[in-house]
């Protein structure tokens, strides 16, 4: 019975009406790949609009190849499906495509065969998500387009479709096609996030026209089929898009305004679908509308019964405003799904439905490889530049296992490598850093390439490691003493025979005892080691060297580390303090031994490359002691890398933590406010041109250990002045909660977008709530919160309740007053920085003052407060 409706209560409608239009009309953030156009095409779709672009860039084109459709069928189909990409070659063939992880996405796959390979003969295939089998791909006969299409939210920052050859012909697509959702709707208004949903069934009811639609009509691009029935009645209005009061489902106006009703009018309205298993389990969004518009002597209101334990109402839907009711809980365990809506005894008029959306659960619980390895292998991968068919998970389903990898498979934990053989791969250049990170590795064979530079000790660190071959290579130098250690004590079997520059101690040893004997060899010897230690010195004078001309052409503070010292400042990365966007970062050591945090971008989120330089530029120009400082940076093609002050006491959102049980003090938390403030007043009006953050919120304000605040994180933020920049920040930047609805709405960005952030921040500082508060039943933005209480006067309400009253009244107050004018609906009333920083500072006098003085002066001041809550409440 636990159902729930989307409706919202009237006084905050127009704050949450604007919380909820996270999609402009526009294709932000959408994805739309068209297989097999040729490398660097893109177009727009004549029908929809849709800009499609070639999806070479997220497969491997050399083993696969791009065909098209006989032009007959090109004349009768959209353009994305004019072209496949089939894959003849290797069983599994994997996009991989850039995510937002966390953000709910509706994923697309469209196939449509049209004889594109002359046989006349569909083929059937499997369409893997990663790990896990999504759909099996069969034609019923030629002309059919099949989708598959799902609703899921990625945990990594990349997604990888693969289709998997079955032995029944050649796999191809058409289309991949990604759009983000609204975060309030679907998977995250069910009971558990981690649910996959697959589109079962998405119907238009009581269509006049008999299309299906799709982008623009609906602004997620859900394609709406026509639906009808011979016992209903179709109702229809007409109904602009701006009529029509949204939910965060927003179905697409056109959609909403038809809806069907029963011929018999004292009948329920009914549908059901048939389970093709028991234990299959469905979620169900029904969306209504009311369509006309009752005379004061009407009602219309209805009961929705799908089961016993699944049903809803009295259901009274409104004119132009949408409703969506869903349940938390899947239905399950019947073969048969009956909906029915019955009028209650009181309605004079009979049930209405508009739209129907029904999905069946997937099951996507397959573990992947441990991320760590991934990003390792892609890593030794690319620099070797392997040619094998290395594409998708490396070690799951074990059937694809990548060739030459072992990985352990246990049920609760993701696979990890426990063995990698290159053997006679074709391998030159040297033993690569990124080997010593797979950290399970049992067994490596190396054998039979054409390796040089030395035996590296860094594979000492393999602490499992048992087999270790390099033979016939052309390694040099010394076998490093742990190794041989390690293999005389006989855990592990070392090759390193056949490499004809490599010395054991021992067989160096047993050459010094010859020395002696043959003079001119031990001068041969000298001579060599000489040279090699000119050539030694020499290339240590050309990395500082090259240091110091990098760091003469930027700024003179900043310095540029390579990638060894980056490992000598991490201690081969060895403590992880925090996890951002794109990337871990780590704790550092200088040679000064100052601590420091080194920001590593993760090699699977080059989308992420691009904040990684706009931060990086930016920090080197901007300096202030609320801005977290750079200290260097590492932008070498093994590794990126940013190089900060470290901040002891970590992030603000820490401070604020349900968690954490050393609570700020009240002046604590308005110190904190004012040192952001001076570091955001810094930014927007002591950098020219201006700078905004973009993404202000708790975790990117940090402090030190004198809890004195610094704003990090500029990867979201751009100098706004900057013409050339502009037009490349289409994507929707911020987290939800904090980004301001009027950017959301129109995509103009400018300072007032920080204002309304900072507001935010403001309130979780008074509060000590978090922006968006998730419960079972829904996820609450502070603001739906704070606002009532805060209209009706309650200070002691709205502070946090763990500071025990432990405040200044008046200083609450007026943060409380600062704060609802930054989140001023209007952006043009929310104030500047600078207004801001002042307001904030007298605030931390009037706290001052009134903890100096004692509670004579707090109720003084609180009897002065009235005044100022009918100020508010105006
Ligand atoms: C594809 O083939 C080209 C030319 O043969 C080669 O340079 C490139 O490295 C190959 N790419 C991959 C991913 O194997
Ligand atoms: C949805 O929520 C996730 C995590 O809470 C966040 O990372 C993502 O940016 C949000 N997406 C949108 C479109 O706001
Ligand atoms: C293919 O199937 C569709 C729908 O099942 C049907 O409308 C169409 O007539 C069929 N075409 C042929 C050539 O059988
Ligand atoms: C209309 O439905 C009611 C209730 O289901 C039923 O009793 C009645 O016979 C139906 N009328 C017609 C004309 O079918
Ligand atoms: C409602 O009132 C109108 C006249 O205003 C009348 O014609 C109609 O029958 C009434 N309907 C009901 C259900 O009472
Ligand atoms: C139905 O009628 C009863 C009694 O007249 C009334 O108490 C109730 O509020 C009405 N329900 C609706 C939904 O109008
Ligand atoms: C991988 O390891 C397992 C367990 O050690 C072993 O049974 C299997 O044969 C190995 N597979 C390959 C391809 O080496
Ligand atoms: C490693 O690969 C080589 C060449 O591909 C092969 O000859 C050898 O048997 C492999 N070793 C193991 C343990 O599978
Ligand atoms: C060594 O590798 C080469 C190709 O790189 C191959 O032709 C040869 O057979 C390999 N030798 C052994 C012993 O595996």
């Amino acid at each position: 019975m636990r159902s729930m409706s989307l409706h919202f209560p009237s006084v905050l409608l127009g704050v949450l009406a604007i919380l909820d239009l996270i999609q402009a009309q526009d294709q932000s953030g959408f994805t739309s790949i068209d297989c097999g156009l040729p490398d660097n095409s893109d177009y727009s779709e004549k029908s929809t609009g849709i800009s499609y672009i070639s999806d070479a860039k997220f497969i491997d084109t050399n083993t696969s190849v791009s065909k098209s459709i006989s032009h007959a069928e090109m004349i009768t189909h959209q353009q994305q499906l004019h072209f496949v990409r089939s894959f003849p070659n290797g069983v599994r063939n994997c996009y991989r495509i850039n995510v937002n992880s966390g953000t709910q996405y509706l994923i697309r796959a469209t196939f449509y065969y049209g004889n594109y390979d002359g046989l006349n003969k569909p083929p059937q295939f499997e369409l893997h998500f990663g790990v896990n089998l999504w759909d099996t791909v069969k034609f019923p006969n030629t002309s059919r387009t099949i989708m598959s299409e799902i609703i899921y939210i990625p945990s990594k920052d990349y997604i990888q479709p693969c289709l998997v050859n079955t032995g029944k012909g050649t796999p191809f697509i058409s289309t991949i096609e990604l759009r983000p959702l609204n975060n309030n709707s679907y998977v995250n208004n069910a009971e558990s996030d981690k649910l996959v949903l697959s589109l079962f069934m998405r119907y238009d009811l009581g269509s006049i026209t008999n299309i299906e639609y799709r982008y623009k009509d609906d602004v997620y691009d859900r394609i709406w089929l026509p639906y009808e029935s011979s016992d209903w009645r179709r109702l229809t209005t007409s109904l602009t898009k701006d009529d029509l009061h949204q939910n965060s489902y927003q179905p697409p106006a056109i959609v909403m305004s038809t809806a069907v009703t029963p011929i018999n009018a004292t009948a329920s309205l009914q549908f059901h679908w048939d389970a093709d298993d028991v234990n299959d389990q469905y979620y169900i969004y029904r969306h209504f509308n009311e369509v006309e518009e009752l005379a004061a002597n009407e009602t219309r209101a209805f009961n929705i019964i799908v089961s016993a334990d699944n049903w809803y109402g009295p259901e009274t839907p409104q004119f132009r405003v949408t409703n969506t009711i869903f349940s938390i809980k899947p239905l399950t365990g019947a073969t048969r799904y009956q909906v029915s809506l019955s009028k209650t005894k009181n309605s004079t008029l009979p049930p209405i439905i508009n739209a129907i959306e029904v999905y069946k659960v997937k099951d996507f619980s397959k573990l992947e490889t441990e991320l760590d390895d991934v990003d390792t292998i892609t890593n030794i991968k690319n620099a070797y530049g392997v040619a094998r068919n290395w594409q998708g998970d490396p070690c799951a389903p074990a059937k694809y296992m990548w060739k030459g990898l072992n990985c352990s498979f246990d049920h609760l934990n993701p696979p990890r490598i426990t063995s990698l053989n290159l053997s006679s791969s074709g391998m030159t250049g040297q033993i690569h850093y990124s080997l010593s990170k797979l950290t399970m590795l049992q067994y490596l064979d190396l054998s039979n390439n054409s390796l040089n530079g030395p035996l590296p000790e860094f594979l000492n660190n393999l602490e499992s490691l048992r087999v270790l071959n390099v033979r016939k290579n052309k390694l040099t130098g010394l076998v490093p003493s742990e190794l041989l250690e390690r293999s005389k004590t006989g855990s592990l079997s070392l090759s390193v025979d056949d490499n004809p520059g490599l010395c054991t101690k021992k067989s160096c040893g047993k050459k010094s005892l010859f020395v002696p004997l043959i003079a001119s060899f031990s001068a041969l010897i000298v001579a060599v080691l000489l040279i090699y230690l000119g050539f030694w010195i020499f290339r240590r004078h050309k990395v500082t060297s090259r240091n110091s001309k990098k760091r003469g052409s930027l700024e003179t503070k900043h310095q540029a580390f390579s990638y060894t010292e980056i490992l000598d400042i991490t201690d081969n990365f060895k403590t992880i303090v925090g996890e951002g966007g794109f990337g871990k970062v780590y704790v550092g050591l200088l040679q000064n031994h100052t601590q420091v945090a080194v920001k590593i971008l993760s090699p699977s989120s080059m989308q992420g490359y691009k904040e990684f330089q706009s931060e990086a530029q930016l920090l080197m120009i901007v300096h202030h002691r609320n801005l977290v400082s750079l200290i260097g940076y590492c932008d070498e093609d093994e590794i990126k890398a940013l190089v900060y002050e470290y901040m002891a006491n970590g992030n603000l959102q820490q401070h604020l933590s349900v968690k954490n049980t050393n609570i700020l003090k009240w002046n604590e938390r308005l110190n904190i406010a004012v040192d952001s403030a001076h570091g955001l007043d810094y930014l927007h009006n002591g950098c020219k041109p201006p700078i905004m953050h973009r993404d202000l919120k708790p975790s990117n304000i940090l402090l030190d250990e004198n809890m004195h605040a610094k704003i990090a994180d500029f990867g979201l933020s751009r100098a706004f002045s900057d013409d050339i920049d502009s037009h490349i920040s289409t994507r929707p930047a911020g987290t939800l909660g904090y980004v301001d609805p009027e950017y959301q709405r129109t995509g103009n960005t400018n300072k007032k977008n920080d204002i309304y952030s900072f507001g935010i921040i403001l309130f979780e500082l008074i509060t000590g709530r978090k922006a968006l508060e998730r419960t079972s039943e829904e996820t609450i933005h502070i603001l739906k919160w704070v606002i009532p209480i805060v209209e009706g006067g309650d200070i002691q309400n709205v502070v946090d309740p763990r500071l025990q009253g432990e405040f200044s009244v008046n200083s609450a107050w007026k943060v409380v007053e600062i704060a609802m004018s930054c989140i001023s609906p209007n952006a043009v009333e929310r104030p500047d920085m600078s207004q801001i920083l002042a307001e904030l500072k007298e605030c931390l006098s009037l706290d001052m003052v009134q903890r100096n003085c004692g509670n004579t002066t707090a109720e003084l001041i609180s009897a002065a407060t009235i005044s100022e809550t009918t100020l508010l409440a105006r």
